[in-house]
């Protein structure tokens, strides 16, 4: 059978924008009108409401998520002859971040269950050059804090958050992003916040952590002191534009985060006791993960990938491989076995339609097809 006009994609903000987008026009036109294009009342506005809403001291906006990360390792510290301890699993920009600081990022395994940073490989990994490690939430499932905050405050080893994929998770009862130096978020247009654009944020419980963010986000200038430069800096300042559409969208993220995770439920009861099928953890005791995407796993996954998209149902593969065997990290010497969970993860996973709007019928159709894969 070939796909139709109502496949089902696996990700779409379509609808996201359509209801909101008088909302976002305006805002848009607000600046456009203003002619306040650069860290404006936007900006302001977003980094509080933001930190609000994370539960977080401090929040400043930037221009991308991966611009979080460096810049967050770079305010920690992270230099040239330091390690930083990374899943071998996750989007390369956890491990780039470190790379482009000319530190050297260690891939470290994941635990199978929640394909989050393994706190047992972690520590194996740790020598005297450790400087930072930094867990990924990936999917929107927090990773094992407890376990990872003990072994890095131990060693006086600093801990970024990836939170890219995470917004508003929370881990036993708390927020991701309040369990390190500082947490780095991405607004790419499909995160379960997402901007018009590139787009990300940093947040921080420590005053000192944000002037340090600051200062950086702002090539290097000086707080309050527009052409004094008190260090080498960088230009990742978050658009005006870009800032008001987040604060439209922010309003929405608590209630869509519950829709992602009721279409989580809905395949949870759909999919259970499929033969040769494992779905992601629910999470329990006050953990409860935000569904960036519902990756399920199979020893037949490229075939059920086949057999999903011949009935129009959109699946995706995050990812196909391990950062310790990609070509941007041959130099680093990584050999297959490295990473064993990380390398069977990249074989087995198939991320399902996921996103806020997706309708019921759309996830029934989603579970018919998975079970009628033989
Ligand atoms: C886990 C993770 N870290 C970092 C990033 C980088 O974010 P951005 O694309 O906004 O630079 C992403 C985005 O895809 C991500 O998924």
């Amino acid at each position: 059978m070939t796909a139709t006009a109502t496949d089902i994609p696996l990700l779409s903000i379509k609808a996201q924008n359509a209801a909101l987008a008088e909302e976002l026009k305006a805002a848009a036109c607000r600046v456009l009108d203003s002619g306040a294009f650069i860290l404006g009342p936007e900006n302001k506005g977003f980094d509080a409401e933001f930190a609000a809403a994370t539960g977080a001291k401090h929040a400043l906006g930037v221009d991308s998520g991966t611009s979080a990360l460096e810049l967050a390792l770079e305010a920690a510290g992270v230099g040239p002859g330091d390690e930083v301890i990374v899943p071998a699993f996750t989007f390369v920009a956890t491990a780039t971040a470190a790379s482009v600081l000319g530190a050297r990022p260690v891939f470290a395994d994941v635990d199978p269950e929640t394909l989050t940073l393994d706190p047992r490989s972690a520590e194996r990994l740790i020598t005297a050059k450790t400087k930072a490690i930094v867990p990924v939430h990936l999917f929107g499932h927090p990773a094992d804090m407890d376990a990872l905050g003990a072994l890095a405050q131990a060693r006086g080893i600093t801990i970024v958050e990836d939170c890219a994929q995470s917004h508003l998770a929370r881990y036993k009862g708390r927020p991701v992003g309040g369990f390190g130096a500082a947490a780095a978020y991405s607004f790419y247009p499909t995160k379960n916040l997402g901007a018009a654009g590139d787009a990300g944020a940093l947040t921080t419980d420590s005053a000192e952590m944000r002037d340090r963010l600051l200062v950086l986000r702002n090539c290097g200038r000086s707080l309050g002191a527009a052409y004094q430069y008190e260090r080498v800096g960088h230009n990742c300042r978050l658009d005006e534009i870009q800032a008001a559409i987040l604060r439209v969208k922010l309003k929405h993220l608590p209630r869509w985060n519950d829709a992602r995770r009721r279409v989580a439920a809905l395949y949870r009861e759909g999919l259970k006791g499929v033969p040769g099928l494992t779905l992601p953890p629910s999470g329990e005791g006050g953990t409860q993960p935000v569904f960036h995407l519902f990756t399920v796993r199979s020893s037949r996954r490229d075939a059920l990938a086949e057999h999903l998209k011949s009935r129009g149902v959109g699946c995706g593969v995050y990812y196909p491989s391990p950062l310790h065997l990609s070509a941007a990290y041959a130099s680093l010497g990584g050999r297959a076995g490295d990473c064993p969970e990380s390398e069977r993860a990249c074989r087995e996973v198939l991320s399902l339609p996921m996103f806020a709007e997706l309708p019921d019928d759309a996830v029934a159709r989603v579970i018919d097809a998975v079970r009628a894969f033989r």
